[in-house]
């Protein structure tokens, strides 16, 4: 995930995925184990102040400025490179030091850790910029939103979202009126998942007859182009065209690669790519209920012929035993869009009901559960 190499003192825990995954739980189980009904109190509260006070370390420059030295950094150099009043600049060092996102290594001086290091990396700061200036806007609307609704979730794109922003749009036009945050999203989005999706589609095999012109892999709904930059330069041989499609205020800022076109395409409307070998859609549906996830997969399919696949790489959850991520990104999804995270029962169904069949799931996060979804033409 990281942009910036770990420093030599620095070893983050390797492990696999699934260990990797389970050993922090079992960690954060046994320190909740310890905790009184105060310590629990007091790590909420403190949970509500994280967020803003590394926001704040962010518009200052703080974390990239300690990871760039080789040595500690004394409070008054850290104020005079921030403009910052000392004093007061301690007392958030103080605090990012005692949250461990920082290191206090004397009086007055702090280097870098390594959550430091995740801290300073471009698409780190674009989520908590994303995190900070929308999401917690729009859960601290939730409880209000659902006193309203009286916890029901009728179909459409009302969500607690609108309120927070006081609009009746959709997300995705209110954001194309909003730049500065739209990027952030952006920046989110290039953020990579548990897994690598590569893993289960040979696309060595099943893409090598694909004639030049026909096109081999349609990214709908694929933002700024990164799945299919990736494989691009994973396959630079494969014959076919490779297309990215997003609304136009995306594409327009897409930065350009060899072998990738981007193309300005409304989901919504019919497709215009006919017969692709693979079309894709990553975290697409679970940006949409029902009622419009069919209205984009009948539009999908629409354009398939017997040799199309679709490509839908999200999460298929099981009906138990959902890691926590999992369970907040849907809750997000419903936050922000009225929408959801899917288990492997609801993508069968929902998928029927647009005019196509599953024909394979294949898991490449054991944990969270992020797969491709292979569906054909019913
Ligand atoms: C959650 S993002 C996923 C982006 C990308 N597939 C990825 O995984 O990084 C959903 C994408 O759907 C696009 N989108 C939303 N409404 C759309 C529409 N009506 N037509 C085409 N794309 C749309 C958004 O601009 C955004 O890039």
């Amino acid at each position: 995930m990281l942009a910036l190499s770990e420093p030599k003192n620095m070893h983050r825990v390797r492990a696999d995925e699934a260990s990797r995954l389970k050993m922090q739980d079992s960690l954060r189980s046994a320190a909740e184990a310890m905790e009184t009904p105060n310590d629990t109190m007091l790590r909420l509260f403190n949970g509500a102040l994280e967020v803003p006070m590394i926001k704040a370390g962010v518009d200052i420059g703080l974390f990239k400025m300690l990871v760039a030295s080789q040595t500690p950094l004394t409070l008054a150099k850290i104020a005079n490179t921030t403009k910052a009043e000392p004093v007061f600049l301690g007392r958030i060092l103080r605090y990012l030091a005692a949250t461990r996102f920082i290191t206090e290594t004397g009086k007055d001086q702090f280097s870098a850790n390594l959550s430091t290091q995740s801290l300073a990396d471009p698409a780190i700061e674009g989520s908590l910029n994303y995190i900070f200036a929308i999401a917690i806007p729009a859960y601290m609307a939730l409880p209000e939103f659902l006193r309203q609704t009286s916890f029901q979730a009728p179909p459409g794109t009302q969500c607690a979202w609108q309120q927070s922003v006081k609009t009746d749009m959709d997300w995705f036009p209110y954001y194309k009126q909003h730049p500065e945050q739209l990027s952030y999203f952006q920046k989110l989005m290039s953020v990579p998942r548990d897994g690598e999706w590569f893993d289960v589609v040979p696309f060595a095999e099943e893409a090598a007859n694909v004639s030049p012109d026909r096109a081999l892999f349609v990214d709908i709904g694929g933002s700024i182009g990164h799945q299919s930059k990736r494989l691009r330069s994973k396959y630079p041989t494969l014959p076919g065209r490779v297309i990215v499609q997003d609304l136009p205020e995306t594409v327009n800022v897409a930065t350009p690669a060899p072998g990738v076109e981007f193309m300005a395409y409304d989901f919504f409307t019919a497709q215009p790519v006919q017969g692709a070998r693979f079309y894709y859609m990553r975290t697409v549906l679970h940006d949409w209920d029902e009622e419009n996830s069919i209205k984009i997969l009948k539009n999908t399919a629409a354009a398939m012929s017997a040799g199309s696949q679709l490509l839908i790489d999200e999460m298929a959850l099981p009906n138990k035993d959902v890691h926590w991520w999992s369970a907040c990104l849907d809750l997000h999804m419903y936050t922000m869009l009225n929408a959801l995270e899917r288990t492997v029962d609801q993508w069968h169904d929902l998928l029927g009901k647009a005019g196509l069949k599953v024909v394979d799931i294949r898991t490449y996060a054991s944990v969270m559960k992020n797969s491709i979804i292979v569906a054909e033409r019913l």
